[in-house]
């Protein structure tokens, strides 16, 4: 697949993969991106993962018909991009890794080896001649790595983002590319917002034809879009109109609380209501639709005197993603010692920027008439 003239897609698809990083769901798999650029030079931008190294030379060795490329442009070392550089090294062993110093370091932890009598190191406005095009790094340390860079093709106006603009999902498989970036942008970078926000201020002023990321599509065309949403992402803003319902339900009633939440909600004009059952549902959508909109409602039952274990988890998964600028109730069921809600607003009042929204619902096992108008109000609240 051709970028442009000079830059040819060699990436993989995985529809191997259970939980990608150990943790999250991909359904529609996994692309492991990686490109090469062809000029009087040839330098191949990262690897691929650990099982389809034969795959990824194999694409290489057809984009080059006969030609041995000259550099390893190594963006970002985790094992989903560097886990075939030591098979290219061997493969082509008069080709040379071009990296950050801190790359280096890490490809020593994970490999044993830095090939430091292979290497050229880079750094921020470092450039690269391959001929034509001229290749010039931009330092992105935490997005998502401490050794990242990116790197911008002059020539044709191509963007390497390293993870940045990933979404989750194989090439092969056609989905929206919002809600994919979204789960994985939270997941794997939301902790990491003013770096990504760095970043996007250094590549504002250049002319960008394309994105090329290390996961999902390639992007081509309304980049303002894209950009857009990265921006607001990183700045922690409100995406999109809405409430965000998180819930722990066990025999019921609480799910019950939350359908009547979600009705009034609705009634009352809201334009979406998001609810995630925690004990079911995908714990990442979860936390990419606590950002997604401004308002979240937290629902527990009681348990063991605290919140539910998986509200737990997912407050825990928020405060480690920086969750912050955003409108925080509480719903809690006990049915005789209610205690969920002083627990998780006690763990949410830690966070930046949140402001707590009144009445607290408590409802002492199934839904009664002051539990319902507790609810009810709720919703006047959030709405008004
Ligand atoms: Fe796709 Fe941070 O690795």
């Amino acid at each position: 697949m051709k970028i442009t003239d000079d830059i040819v897609y060699i990436g993989v698809n995985d529809h191997e993969l259970d939980l990608f990083e150990g943790q999250y769901e991909v359904p529609n798999g996994m692309a492991y991106n990686s490109y090469v650029i062809i000029d009087s030079k040839v330098a191949v931008m990262d690897s691929v993962e650990a099982r389809f190294g034969s795959e990824w030379l194999g694409n290489l060795a057809t984009a080059l018909d006969g030609r041995a490329p000259d550099y390893l442009v190594v963006q970002h070392v985790e094992p989903d991009h560097s886990a075939n550089v030591e098979r290219f090294m061997s493969s082509y062993p008069e080709a040379l890794i071009v990296c950050s110093a801190k790359a280096l370091e890490m490809l020593r932890s994970l490999y044993g080896t830095d090939y430091a009598e292979r290497s050229i190191v880079v750094k921020e406005g470092s450039e690269l001649s391959l001929g034509k095009h001229t290749l010039r790094f931009i330092a992105a340390p935490m997005v998502h790595w401490p050794e990242v860079i990116m790197t911008y093709d002059l020539c044709d106006e191509v963007a390497f983002t390293a993870d940045a603009f990933g979404k989750f999902g194989a090439l092969d498989i056609e989905d929206d590319w919002a809600c994919e970036a979204r789960r994985s942008y939270f997941g794997i970078c939301g902790k990491y917002g003013k770096q990504v926000t760095g970043v996007l201020n250094k590549i504002a002023n250049l002319e960008i034809a394309a994105i090329c990321p290390l996961h999902g599509p390639m992007l081509t065309s309304d980049l303002d879009y894209y950009i857009g949403l990265y921006k607001t992402w990183s700045a922690y803003e409100v995406e999109s109109k809405g409430v965000a319902i998180a819930f722990c339900s066990v025999y019921g009633h609480t799910k019950e609380a939350v359908e009547l939440l979600a009705y009034e909600l609705e009634t009352a004009g809201c334009p979406k209501v998001a609810i995630s059952d925690l004990a079911c549902d995908d714990m990442a959508e979860a936390v990419e639709d606590a950002f997604r909109y401004g308002t979240l409602v937290l629902v527990s039952t009681t348990y063991n005197t605290d919140m539910f274990p998986f509200m737990k988890t997912f407050i825990d998964h928020l405060a480690d993603h920086a969750f912050q600028n955003r409108r925080v109730a509480f719903m809690e069921n006990g049915s005789w010692a209610p205690n969920a809600a002083r627990a998780m607003k006690a763990k949410v009042e830690a966070l930046k920027d949140i402001e707590l929204v009144e009445p607290v619902v408590t409802i002492r096992g199934a839904l009664d008439d002051d539990s319902r108008n507790q609810i009810k109000d709720l919703a006047k609240a959030l709405i008004g």
